[in-house]
C-alpha cells in the first residue's frame, strides 16, 4: 500500500481519493475550499492538509483532479505548490482534463525535480468516480504509468497507457470530440419525440437497444426528460475542453465541424445561466427554444 496525496476534491475528486483510502492507502487530501478536505477525512477516516506541499511531502504518489489549466499551475507551483514538496522518485499523476502544452511544461518541471508526471484524464463521469469504473487514458514514461497504474486500479474500469507524455490529454480530446455531437444528436432525437408526442421514456428503452445507445442515453435520458441539470459534468468544464479540442485541431490539421458548432450550442447555455449545469443541458436549451 502506498503513501498517496490527492489534490482536489470535486465531483470527481472527493470519490476517487475515497476509493483510494477504502483499498488501504495512506490518503492526505488537500481542497482550496478546506471544509470539503474537513468533509473528507471526516467521511474517510484519511489526513486533510492545508497546501498542496503539505499534502505532497513523503507521498510516493500525487495524484490531482482540479479544473483547467491555470488551477492545475496553482497547485503545482509555488512555496505552497505540490513539486515544492515531492521527493525524488515520486510520481505526480494528473487527471484534470488540460492542455497538452500545460502537460509538456509540467513534464518537463517535474523531470527537473527526478519526479515523474504521467498526464492520466478520465471519462465515465460523476457516477463512474462514485462506482471505482473509470475509463483512464495516459501519457507518459512507461516505468512511470508503470508504476501508478495499480494505485489508479482502484477507480478504473480500464486504465491504459496510450503512448509518451500528452498522449493521455490527446485521447481525452478525441473523448470530447466525439461527445459533443453524440448529447447534441440525442438531445434532437429526445426534442424531437416530445414535439411529435411520442412517450420520451418509452423511445429511449427501444432506441437504446438498438444502434443509437450509448453511456450518455443509459445515463442521462431520465435527468433530462426530467428537466434536472444539477449533477454530472459541468457545461463550463466541457466549454474548456471543447476550447483545447479546438485549438489542438488547428495544430494538427483537423477539421472539427461539428465540435466547433456544439461549442456555440454550450455558450447559449451559458447565457441561461447553466454554467454548472450537466452537459446534457444541450435539450433544455431546444425544449425552452420552443
Ligand atoms: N465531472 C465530470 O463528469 C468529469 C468527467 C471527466 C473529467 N472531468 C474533468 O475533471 C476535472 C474536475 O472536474 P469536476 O467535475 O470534479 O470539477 P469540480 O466539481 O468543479 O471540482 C473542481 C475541483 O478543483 C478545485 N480547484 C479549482 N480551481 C482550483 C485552484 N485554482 N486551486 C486549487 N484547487 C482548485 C476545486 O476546489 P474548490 O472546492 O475550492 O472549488 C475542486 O476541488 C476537470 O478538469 C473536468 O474537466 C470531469
Amino acid at each position: 500500500m502506498a503513501k498517496v496525496a490527492f489534490l482536489g476534491l470535486g465531483v470527481m475528486g472527493y470519490p476517487m481519493a475515497g476509493h483510494l483510502q477504502k483499498a488501504g492507502h495512506d490518503v492526505t487530501v488537500y481542497n482550496r475550499t478546506a471544509s470539503k478536505a474537513e468533509a473528507w477525512a471526516k467521511e474517510h477516516g484519511g489526513t486533510h492538509a492545508a497546501t498542496p506541499r503539505e499534502a505532497a511531502e513523503g507521498a510516493e504518489f500525487v495524484m490531482a483532479c482540479v479544473g483547467n489549466d491555470d488551477d492545475l499551475r496553482s497547485v503545482c507551483y509555488g512555496d505552497d505548490g505540490a513539486l515544492a514538496g515531492m521527493g525524488q522518485g515520486a510520481i505526480f499523476v494528473d487527471h484534470t482534463t488540460v492542455s497538452a502544452q500545460v502537460t509538456e511544461e509540467l513534464y518537463a518541471a517535474f523531470a527537473g525535480k527526478g519526479a515523474g508526471f504521467v498526464d492520466a484524464p478520465i471519462s465515465g463521469g460523476q457516477a463512474g468516480a462514485e462506482n471505482g469504473q473509470l475509463s483512464i487514458m495516459c501519457g507518459g514514461d512507461q516505468a512511470h504509468y508503470d508504476a501508478a497504474e495499480p494505485v489508479m486500479d482502484v477507480y478504473a474500469k480500464l486504465c491504459r497507457r496510450i503512448g509518451e507524455s500528452g498522449a493521455g490529454q490527446m485521447t481525452k480530446m478525441c473523448n470530447q470530440i466525439a461527445i459533443a455531437g453524440l448529447v447534441q444528436g440525442m438531445s434532437e432525437a429526445l426534442h424531437f419525440a416530445e414535439k411529435a408526442g411520442l412517450d420520451g421514456r418509452a423511445v429511449v428503452e427501444v432506441i437504446s437497444q438498438g444502434a443509437a445507445g450509448s453511456w450518455q442515453m443509459a445515463n442521462r435520458y431520465e435527468t433530462m426528460l426530467g428537466d434536472k441539470w444539477e449533477h454530472g459534468f459541468a457545461v463550463d468544464w466541457m466549454r474548456k475542453d471543447l476550447g483545447i479540442c479546438l485549438q489542438a485541431a488547428d495544430e494538427v490539421g483537423a477539421s472539427l465541424p461539428v465540435t466547433a458548432l456544439v461549442d456555440q450550442f454550450y455558450k447559449d447555455v451559458q447565457k441561461m445561466g447553466g454554467g454548472r449545469w450537466d452537459t446534457s443541458s444541450l435539450f433544455k436549451r431546444l425544449r425552452e427554444a420552443g
